[in-house]
This record gives C-alpha cells, sequence and structure tokens, in this order.
C-alpha cells in the first residue's frame, strides 16, 4: 500500500524540505461543523462519537473538504481523546459543551491502574478508519494521521474536560510529581503504539497536538511536556527518511522552545500565530520543516483581507528562509471554527497556491 505513488506528493515533499512546484496547505480541523454536508453526516451519524467510530463515516467526513478545495493532505477525522476514552475513562460530549470523562484520574491509585490500549482492538475503529481513508484517497494525496500530546491528553484525563486554569493538573505535577510523571509515561507508551499503529494502517505522516503545552511555566514545560514530546520523536522508526512517517510537532505558545523541538528529530515544528514566521524560521535554521500559522480568526476578515494576510506569511517566511520558499507547510496556527465561511476557506487554499507557484 505504502508503496503506491502519490499523484500529489508537495506536503510529503516539503516536510523534508525537497523543492515543490507551490506550497502545501491542509488546514486543522478542516473536516468540521463549518460544512454544511458535514453537519449532515454527523446527524446520520447521530453524534460526533458516533461519527469518529464509524469507520466508513468517518471516512466520508474526511474526504468532503477535499472534495471542495485542493488541499494537499488529508487528516484522518478522529479526536485525540480516543486515547483516554480505550485507557477506560469513558468519554462523552455533554450537549453544548466540551469533551467530559465519566472516570477522571482522581489518585495515584488511579494511574497505577492505567495500561495501554490495544490498538487492533480498542482503537481497531481508528485502524479500520485509516484504512478506509487510505483506500478512498486512491493515492490523491497523503493522508496525516494524529495523537494528542502526553500532556495534552493527561490535561483532559486529569481535569475530566476542559480546563479555565488546569488546576488540578497543575496541582498533580506540583504535589505529587512521581505519580505525574507515571501518568505521563503510561500515556506515552500508549500514543507511541498509537502512532506505529496509524502508520502501519497507512497513515503518511503523523502529527501531534500538543495544544495546552503553552499554558504551562517554562520549567514545567520543559519538565512535563517536552520530554515526551522528544521520546516520541526519539522512539518512532527512523526508517531511512522515504519510509518514515514524518513527524509534525504542533503546539500552541511553542516558540520559546522552537530550538528544543527542532532539535527533537521530528521532521517539522507546527506554531501558532503568536509568532512570525521570518523569525520562526530564522530560529529553526533549516533543521526542520515549518508548519502555519495564519491567524484563524483572519477567516472572518474579507476574501482581499485573507488574499493579502497569506501573502505576507509566505513572504514572511522565504525571507526568514534563506530567501526560498522550502520547507514550509502552509496552516492555520489552531483549527477553524463552525462558523467560518466555506468560501473564505477557499479563498485562503487558492491564495496559498497562487501566490507560492514558483
Ligand atoms: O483536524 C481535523 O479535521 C481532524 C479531526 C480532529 C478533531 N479533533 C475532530 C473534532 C482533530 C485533529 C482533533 C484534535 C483535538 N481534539 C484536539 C487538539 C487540536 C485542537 O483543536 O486543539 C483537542 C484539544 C481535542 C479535544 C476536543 N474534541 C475538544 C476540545 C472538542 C470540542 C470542541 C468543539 O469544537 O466543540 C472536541 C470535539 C471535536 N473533535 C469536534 C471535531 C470536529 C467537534 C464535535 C462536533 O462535531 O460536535
Amino acid at each position: 500500500m505504502s508503496s503506491q505513488p502519490l499523484a500529489n506528493d508537495r506536503f510529503l515533499r516539503a516536510l523534508r524540505r525537497q523543492p515543490v512546484d507551490r506550497t502545501p496547505v491542509w488546514l486543522m480541523r478542516q473536516a468540521g461543523r463549518y460544512l454544511p454536508e458535514y453537519r449532515a453526516t454527523r446527524a446520520q451519524a447521530g453524534s460526533f462519537l458516533q461519527l469518529a467510530k464509524n469507520p466508513e463515516l468517518a471516512c466520508e467526513v474526511t474526504l468532503q473538504p477535499l472534495r471542495r478545495f485542493p488541499l494537499d493532505a488529508a487528516i484522518l477525522f478522529s479526536d485525540i481523546l480516543t486515547v483516554p476514552d480505550a485507557m477506560g475513562l469513558g468519554l462523552y460530549f455533554a450537549d453544548g459543551e466540551g469533551p467530559k470523562f465519566e472516570r477522571p484520574i482522581r489518585s495515584a491509585a488511579d494511574i497505577d491502574k492505567l495500561g495501554v490500549p490495544d490498538m487492533e482492538t480498542d482503537l481497531r475503529y481508528v485502524m479500520d478508519a485509516v484504512r478506509t481513508i487510505r483506500r478512498e484517497l486512491n493515492g490523491s494525496v497523503p493522508l496525516i494521521g494524529f495523537s494528542g500530546s502526553p500532556w495534552t491528553i493527561a490535561c483532559y484525563m486529569v481535569e475530566g474536560g476542559g480546563s479555565d486554569n488546569y488546576s488540578k493538573v497543575k496541582s498533580l505535577a506540583l504535589n505529587d510529581p512521581a505519580a505525574m510523571h507515571k501518568l505521563l509515561g503510561t500515556v506515552t507508551d500508549a500514543v507511541i503504539a498509537y502512532l506505529k499503529a496509524q502508520h502501519a494502517a497507512g497513515a503518511q505522516a503523523l502529527q501531534v497536538f500538543d495544544t495546552w503545552g503553552g499554558v504551562l511555566s517554562p520549567s514545567m514545560y520543559r519538565e512535563f511536556s517536552l520530554r515526551y514530546l522528544q521520546r516520541i520523536a526519539a522512539e518512532l522508526p527512523r526508517g531511512d527518511g522515504e519510509t518514515r512517517a514524518p513527524l509534525i510537532l504542533f503546539g500552541k505558545g511553542n516558540d520559546p522552545y522552537l530550538d528544543e523541538l527542532a532539535a527533537s528529530g521530528a521532521e517539522a515544528v507546527g506554531v501558532d500565530w503568536t509568532i512570525g514566521l521570518g523569525d520562526a524560521a530564522r530560529r529553526i535554521g533549516g533543521r526542520t520543516a515549518l508548519q502555519g500559522n495564519l491567524d484563524p480568526v483572519t477567516l472572518y476578515a474579507s476574501p482581499e483581507a485573507i488574499r493579502r494576510e497569506v501573502g505576507r506569511a509566505l513572504d514572511d517566511y522565504r525571507d526568514g528562509n534563506g530567501g526560498s520558499r522550502e520547507g514550509h507547510v502552509f496552516n492555520l496556527g489552531h483549527g477553524l471554527s463552525p462558523d467560518m465561511s466555506p468560501e473564505h476557506v477557499g479563498a485562503l487554499v487558492a491564495a496559498v497556491h497562487e501566490l507560492s507557484a514558483r
């Protein structure tokens, strides 16, 4: 399967810092509620979780944005919380609220009971979705698999859902660092097994979402988030460069740590919009590719403003990267929101390709 040549390999080439004809673009949350066809399929499934757990329907919503826009990659439709769900915490979505767990982590004894789920039984529906999507993509564009970072997953496991100040998980880290490291160690084992299994099932690139790393102080970030990202980058199979699925480490608020992230062994670092791409490229210094980083809120502005900001981001990257556009994957700095306009998303994708043509 992995030997099938791709019709469009811009994204994989850019991750390896090889020359491409245009800067590739995909968007975090490119499949989601801003698309009416997504809302229809979700209604057919009954709920978000039933949609994510149905490989045929998960495949359908993965492909929906690609039918509308000439995106250069597909991303598996799933969620970062499938892993703790498979560890027995009981994921659910209360109406109008974010994700929640029936059995959050409350004590060191809860942590001792956790084990690494079996990827082909407990998370079989994810691997079936990856296989189905690869078959349906039929070599058109590469498929991205993903996981949450250990720290970000642990935030939800300990808080029991979203949080304003992460008081429970930060208190655990401060009061009982050994228990916190035990939790992060088990989650990291699960994340590595999960990413390897997605690659084996057909994912051609892998992204780790460290969405909440940026809520930590620098010393806590290095101890409780970075260390585990480094372990993931080190322990995923190296391959010979062409057989390894390139790894993207995305984090919100990760700009103070670009040096360490670029030295981790990952192929690319994903950044949010609070750092200029030129600055980021200078600091990365060609060690990895860079992914990002338009402020998603730009999509509420006019198509003309979107085009101007896309051009600014593309040129900023080029100027910081020694005059070359190579090694850039265009994306937002975080995900699309449900009230964004599909027409504006189309304007963004077109602008990236037009303004970056070599
Ligand atoms: O990018 C994609 O198109 C792939 C699909 C994807 C989803 N979640 C689908 C989803 C990915 C990559 C994620 C990752 C994810 N999930 C993260 C990390 C990235 C980020 O956005 O920060 C986090 C923190 C989660 C946890 C999570 N899942 C939250 C906080 C929510 C509720 C947010 C909301 O918009 O309601 C979810 C649910 C979720 N995951 C939705 C989607 C499309 C919305 C559910 C729905 O259809 O009602």
